[in-house]
């Protein structure tokens, strides 16, 4: 996730680029840049680190006059492809110069059109999937910006938004999007283009929300949009009612809950590319981008060490691996695997899980493991991370900036990862074979609208919350993947609702929990692993006996809780192990209604920081 800016009209562009930017920096922060046009062409300013530096970098230009403009674009960058640098901001541009791109998404055949693009002559500064798109305009242009848009945009496959500048047409800004986020303002002076309104809401409350593959023209007085196939289109603008604060979240009323709705594009642009296209029974999992080769599997044992949330995803990646490739997997908590002297082989495989990558025990147990000698795959979210830097491979999730403590895309997108690493695992190992494999990646593309449809149906999770949000007793109980599950809603619920919240898993209730179960205790039982649904029934009305409400998180499909649950909330039907993807929304729900119903502040948990880089 990267925030785009453009603007065009009759004032200065530098200053409207920068304090749009600063409107965009929960987008991402590691870098950003601009491009102006001017007297002396297009002048572009980009650097490593927040939006201050760049400001502090380009303080002696804009005061002296040599970036004035009236036409310009800029961007405040999220790392995907490349780390934070200098050369990695955008905007980009063609080898000469002359066109200038900025960019949020990713463009998934970027190694292909690169590899082309170099046969015929381009040469390449970054290591960003971005340089592509521009030395491909560059290719195409033939004195007409907006063809030479259409003509690369029949190459590019992914997800874009893009703002396409160029010195030779000092009259437009071409934008374009599809599947990332992109309005386009029109304001008095002159017509701007942003990821998000925010940016927009000084100059304008009139927008235009751009379509797939809708193509933006903007001139000083007017807007022109076209489809892919150059066809005029005519488009309403709509008007902005949010107040900035509330744009700065798109609507919603935290980041955590803008968060849980981003969950279905997260997941699919961290599973996409990654699966190679074609014919369903050829299909393969694509792990070559991350290094990862038939060496690997070889592994003895694989050990999995995080934090908190990063935790519970590791505690259902072993499940994963143990299902899928019947590899022994061990699971710590960071802060108990680097004490407790554990028993480690140059043989074992590390997978070292951490949103933030900056976690201090995450790094401190990373960096024993190195010491064995074993290998080591990062699963994080920021490029450029010390976990990220330190490890042998890394796997990122795509899931964007995520500003809330409590953590929601970045897990499930972590889960995203660690099945694809479980499945190459079996594969290799032969303990799955090609038709399972196949089955299981239909199910996984299957995954993000299935996620959709989890968060269509919130409404009733809301409506329970309002009835339950003043108990102080939660319970949470599965069994395999939901027991993880259970570990990871408990943990939701008690970081921001502050209601005591435990999980356990269901055969444990007997052997102890249970004498904590009153006519006091909202107890939830996930049920999605259907070998075991007879047990979980009998520990719902185990609880149900001492007083205790049952509420049942299962598949759409089955009837089997309608008799003992008080209610029950169902998730569309996926393989039994690949439950948690799903299952654990509607608890990111619960926990998030009930914070809010008990007047407290979701996104900033009393207590909690939201990257601990200190024991
Ligand atoms: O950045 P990390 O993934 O390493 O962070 C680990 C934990 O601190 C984090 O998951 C924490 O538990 C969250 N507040 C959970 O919502």
């Amino acid at each position: 996730m990267c925030g785009i800016v453009g603007y065009i009209g009759s004032e200065e562009a530098a200053p409207i680029l920068l304090r749009g930017l600063q409107k965009l920096e929960y987008r991402g922060y590691d870098s950003a840049g601009i491009a102006v046009w001017g007297k002396t062409g297009l002048m572009v300013r980009k650097s490593k680190g927040a939006l201050k530096q760049l400001e502090e970098k380009i303080g002696p230009d804009l005061r002296d006059g040599a970036l004035a403009g009236t036409m310009g674009i800029g961007h405040t960058r999220w790392a995907t492809h490349g780390e934070p640098s200098d050369i990695n901001s955008h905007p980009h541009t063609d080898v000469s110069g002359k066109i200038a791109v900025v960019h949020n998404g990713i463009i998934e055949n970027h190694a292909r059109l690169r590899t082309w693009l170099k046969e015929q002559g381009f040469k390449f500064r970054s290591d960003t999937d971005t340089e592509v798109a521009a030395h491909l305009i560059d290719f195409y242009y033939k004195g007409d910006l907006l063809q030479a848009v259409m003509a690369a945009l029949k190459k590019l496959e992914g997800s874009y938004a893009l703002g396409i500048i160029c010195e030779a047409e000092p009259d437009r800004i071409i934008a374009v999007r599809k599947e990332s986020p992109l309005v386009v303002g029109a304001g008095r002076g002159g017509n701007l283009i942003a990821s998000d309104v925010p940016a927009l809401l000084e100059h304008t409350r009139e927008v235009y929300y751009l379509g797939d593959r809708e193509i933006a023209v903007l001139y000083r007085n007017r807007i022109d949009f076209y489809n892919e196939d150059g066809e005029a289109l005519s488009k309403k603008t709509s008007h902005v009612d949010w107040d900035a604060a509330a744009a700065e979240k798109g609507g919603y009323e935290h980041f955590m809950l803008k968060e849980i709705y981003e969950q279905p594009k997260a997941l699919t642009d961290t599973l996409r590319a990654r699966i190679s296209a074609g014919e369903q029974a050829a299909r393969i999992i694509n792990l070559e981008e991350i290094g990862f080769d038939s060496s690997w599997a070889a592994a003895r044992r694989v050990v999995i060490t995080a934090c908190g949330t990063a935790w519970h995803a590791g505690v259902i990646g072993k499940y994963a691996f143990e299902h899928f490739a019947r590899i022994p997997v061990a699971v710590d908590v960071a802060s108990e695997f680097r004490y407790r002297n554990p028993i480690l082989d140059p043989q074992d495989i590390f997978i070292i899980i951490s949103q933030s990558g900056e976690t201090a025990d995450t790094l401190a147990a990373m960096r024993l493991a190195r010491k064995t000698g074993g290998r080591i795959i990062a699963i994080t979210n920021v490029v450029g991370s010390t976990l990220a830097r330190e490890a042998d491979l890394v796997m990122y999730t795509w899931a964007g900036p995520e500003i809330a403590v409590a953590s929601t895309k970045a897990f499930t997108t972590q889960l995203m990862c660690l099945y694809l690493i479980a499945l190459q695992f079996g594969l290799l190992r032969k303990t799955i074979g090609p038709e399972e494999l196949a089955a299981a990646l239909r199910a996984l593309e299957k995954i993000p609208a299935q996620a959709e449809a989890v968060l269509a149906n919130q409404e009733k999770i809301q409506r329970f919350a309002s009835l339950q949000f003043n108990k102080n007793k939660a319970f949470f109980m599965g069994r395999l993947f939901d027991y993880a599950v259970s570990l990871e809603s408990a943990l939701k619920l008690k970081e921001i609702s502050y209601t005591h919240s435990e999980a356990f898993a269901a055969g444990e209730l007997k052997h102890g929990p249970i004498a904590l179960v009153d006519g006091s205790t909202l107890v939830t039982a996930i049920c999605t692993q259907e070998a075991l649904f007879d047990k979980m029934d009998s520990n719902i009305k185990e609880v149900k006996a001492r007083g205790a409400g049952a509420l049942v998180i299962t598949w759409e499909d089955t009837d089997y809780f309608n008799e003992t649950a008080d209610e029950i909330f169902r998730i569309p039907r996926t393989l039994d192990s690949l439950s948690p993807m799903l299952s654990v929304i509607p608890s990111q729900l619960y926990a998030y209604y009930c914070s809010v119903l008990r007047g407290l502040d979701p996104d900033k948990p009393r207590n909690l920081a939201k990257s601990v880089t200190v024991e």
